[in-house]
């Protein structure tokens, strides 16, 4: 099977790193990519939110199967026209992706389909922003719908803070604050069957202890054992299911990757936020402890046959990823300090190195973005999963750059990571 992999980041990396070791696949080609996929993948120079031109190239290359990776050309419809080229394409219609492209779309999806989410309202001017502020109480929590790269949601005791982020957007939704440890469970879904994956937990804070701004996620790990035995099936039961089918009765079915957000909070599962694509970092270490072929899920999905795939089969060791960011992550990276270290990193057992932000300079690998790299590990724990991984960002040289120090510390231990009130 012929492969194309849409997207720069470090998702698209570890998609395309599962796809070039997946024996049913013969060739990947990726676009635009990055200097890490051009090690997995055959680069192509094409807009990720162009639709005509990622249907014309894998038109060109006869791709098989599309992979869009990120949200933003799913919620443009590029999905769409990869499709209407003929093409299967992994990834939801533009229609569908409104469940991660507005806020207050996916609050009425689960209105619908009854699933727990915290209570919400949406709101258009400072008078219905001040009404639901005061409803809810502190800490506040001010989400623009739009789509806004990670920096939409402001969770925050200060109460102007929370004004003022309400009056830099449009629309927003104010929701009630969910308490507990997050979760991230991905689905693969064709419209009809849903196959969950293994939960996994992202790190969102820039700092150790959860301190420090939000990010696009810091690191992540997977299995949980801390978490309850039942939750996958609870969440499918309550959550998942119930959203695909809402989705399919709107006459928007949902197809590709459902990412659902959740807080374990003490009065059971919440959803804090669907997303419509595959989690970035959570991703690279679910990615790394999957058997089954993932060409046979991600086409299962894109074409409607998922129920003859079965259920995701899982090593059943542990996968730990820890994200290296540029100085002045995440408010203001800086670009083009030289990478050094990933030939020694290369060396190491049961280590991948997947690239997001990095770029070739003169023959130089450089920092382009803010999360630069990550470090994914697999051990036959978390305590050795762990090791090897912060064994492999210790090696990376990068000037000014900084990591979380405890990504899965607690869970190692036999603990839920602890999430620290604003
Ligand atoms: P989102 O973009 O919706 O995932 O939100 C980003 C982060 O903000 C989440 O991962 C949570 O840590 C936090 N957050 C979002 N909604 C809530 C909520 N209702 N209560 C508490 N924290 C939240
Ligand atoms: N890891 C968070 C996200 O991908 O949205």
């Amino acid at each position: 099977m012929k492969t194309l992999v849409i997207g720069t980041g470090g998702r698209e990396h570890a998609l395309a790193l599962a796809l070039s070791r997946d024996p049913q696949v013969t060739e990947v080609h990726a676009a635009p990519g990055n200097p890490g996929i051009a090690e997995v993948a055959t680069l192509h120079q094409v807009d990720p939110m162009d639709g005509a031109a990622v249907a014309a190239l894998a038109t060109t290359i006869g791709a098989d199967l599309v992979v869009i990776g990120p949200e933003a050309p799913l919620v443009a419809g590029v999905a769409d026209d990869v499709r209407a080229a003929g093409i299967a394409c992994f990834g939801p219609s533009r229609e569908a992706a409104q469940l991660e492209g507005s806020k207050a779309f996916a609050k009425q999806v689960m209105a619908g389909a009854d699933v727990p989410t915290g209570m919400a309202h949406v709101c258009e001017t400072a008078e219905q922003v001040q009404d639901a502020l005061d409803a809810f109480g502190p800490p506040y929590v001010v989400k623009d719908d739009a789509l806004a790269a990670g920096k939409g949601v402001v969770v925050t005791d200060d109460r102007q803070a929370a004004i003022d982020h309400a009056a830099a957007c449009d629309r927003v939704v104010i929701e009630e604050f969910l308490d507990g440890p997050e979760v991230s469970l991905f689905a693969i879904t064709d419209g009809e069957t849903v196959l969950p994956l293994q939960p996994a937990q992202d790190f969102k804070r820039a700092l150790d202890g959860d301190g420090g701004p939000n990010t696009g996620g810091m690191g992540a790990y997977t299995p949980l054992d801390w978490t309850p035995d039942d939750l996958v099936a609870e969440v499918s039961r309550r959550v998942l299911v119930p959203t695909v089918q809402e989705m399919a009765r709107r006459g928007t079915p949902f197809q590709g990757l459902l990412y659902a957000g959740l807080a374990l909070t003490s009065r059971g599962v919440r959803v804090i936020e669907f997303n419509a694509r595959f989690g970035d970092p959570e991703t690279q270490s679910i990615l790394a402890l999957l058997r089954t072929p993932l060409s046979a899920l991600l086409y299962g999905a894109a074409i409607g046959g998922l129920a003859e795939v079965g259920l995701p089969q899982w090593a059943s060791s542990s996968s730990v990823t820890v994200v290296v960011a540029a100085e002045g992550y995440p408010e203001d990276p800086r670009k083009g300090d030289v990478i050094d270290g990933l030939d020694e990193v290369a060396a190491l057992d049961g280590v991948d190195v997947i690239h997001a932000g990095t770029a070739l300079e003169d023959g130089k690998l450089v920092t382009s973005g803010g999360r630069v790299l990550s470090v994914t590990a697999v051990g036959a724990d978390l305590a050795e999963a762990r090791r090897r991984a912060y064994a492999g960002v210790d090696l990376i040289h990068i000037r000014g750059s900084h990591h979380r120090t405890d990504i899965a510390l607690a869970a190692e231990h036999g603990q839920e990571q602890e999430r620290i009130e604003p």
